[in-house]
């Protein structure tokens, strides 16, 4: 199998599991980073500390700004679900229409408590332009939520120039960056505007299950899930030494190599398109290279039935639109609100490639593509 599905997650490396062993067994540093009454305890405790402070690097934050959760799906919940139920007079949210369902659905819970949330509409590129936050902005707006990166089409908002922006203006700004996180530069001293900011492990080459939520110094949430206080009374939970610390290195790692990482991801693709450039009636969905993660490739080839190309190539994992939704049928919500007909989205696949694709295997994903099209359409 070729493996082209680094968007939906990515695989750790040998050394990273090996060091995550470490954090387990009975030899190793397994017991409990909150047990304060003996030194296992304390040892584990600085393995998550340390962790954290190099997820903190990674992002430039302050260590003490890291929240602990199960993934991105949880930090967007407790940033959406526990400022509001922090700032309850505040009742209007900004979001956009093509946000992944972990921030679609929170929004959607507020909206049946009577919240009014804005959806705000991406342009053909799939991205959201700053002005469109401004003009959405109202004095009861409590938080705008909007991603980095698309986990569909590899598409970047305007991130810093919306941060820019409402660093000045009292609605608080949420970023779900599970797709950038590792992939970008990312500056929180910078970035003044960015309240929260989402994190998950395993789209970094960490571990699944794992992830974090920045929260900026001075703000608090109330916690979603509650027990034993942990996570400065935000998130309670034991936390797993071994996942968290198998996330530090996978930041650490990624903090040195992710402008090597961007070029080959560029290189592959660049190889991908050239390779089916003598196809008719196709198209790249997404942005212009400038605001495009090169790793993930949206591509339609007009006739065709995603699923039957799916099908047609068995050795090739890859998907026709996120993992997430890819247990329904219907076409792509990313899709159609970028402009895309049902019949398009319906013939689109997503290949996302990373750290370990080899130029060769990106060939031969391609010419099998080819050959695929061009037998499904009998040409
Ligand atoms: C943009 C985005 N947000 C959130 C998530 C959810 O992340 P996790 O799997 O860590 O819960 C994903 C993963 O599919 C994603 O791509």
């Amino acid at each position: 199998m070729i493996y082209l599905d680094y968007a939906a997650t990515t695989p750790i490396s040998a050394e990273i599991a090996q060091k995550m062993l470490q954090f387990m067994t009975l030899e190793g540093c397994f017991a409990n980073p909150a047990s304060r009454s003996h030194m296992l305890g304390w040892q584990a405790e600085q393995a998550v500390e340390h962790a954290r402070a190099q997820v903190a690097d990674l992002i430039k934050a302050d260590a003490r700004e890291l929240v602990w959760t199960s993934g991105a799906t949880e930090a967007n919940n407790l940033a959406i679900l526990g400022l509001a139920a922090q700032f309850p007079q505040k009742r209007h949210l900004i979001t956009s229409q093509i946000e992944h369902k972990a921030v679609l659905d929170p929004c959607k819970v507020l909206q049946q408590q009577g919240y009014q949330v804005t959806y705000l509409a991406p342009d053909a590129q799939g991205r959201i332009q700053t002005q469109q936050v401004l003009e959405a902005l109202r004095e009861d707006t409590l938080l705008v939520s909007l991603m980095y990166v698309n986990n569909e089409l590899g598409s970047l908002n305007p991130i810093a120039d919306i941060s820019a922006h409402l660093a000045s203006h009292p609605a608080h700004f949420h970023v779900d960056a599970a797709q950038a996180v590792g992939k970008f530069p990312l500056d929180l001293q910078a970035l003044q505007g960015i309240d929260l900011l989402s994190i998950s492990a395993h789209k970094m080459y960490g571990p699944k299950g794992v992830g974090a939520l920045f929260v900026r110094r001075g703000l608090r949430l109330q916690a979603q899930m509650h027990g034993g206080g942990h996570e400065r009374g935000m998130r309670s939970g034991t936390l797993a030494t071994h996942q968290l610390v198998g996330m530090g290195e996978a930041a650490q790692l990624a903090h040195t190599c992710y402008q090597e990482d961007h070029a080959h991801a560029y290189r592959l693709r660049q190889t991908l398109l050239e390779i089916l450039s003598d196809l008719h009636d196709w198209q790249v969905n997404g942005a212009d290279e400038n605001h495009q993660a090169p790793h993930i490739v949206s591509l339609t080839f007009a006739g065709i039935d995603a699923e039957a190309l799916l099908m047609a190539v068995p050795e090739l994992a890859l998907s026709t639109g996120s993992a997430c939704n890819s247990a329904t049928l219907d076409p792509s919500y990313v899709l159609t609100a970028i402009g895309l007909t049902r019949q398009q989205a319906l013939a689109s696949i997503r290949l996302s490639m990373g750290r370990y694709t080899k130029v060769q295997e990106i060939q031969i994903a391609g010419e099998q593509l080819k050959a695929a099209v061009k037998r499904l359409r009998g040409s």
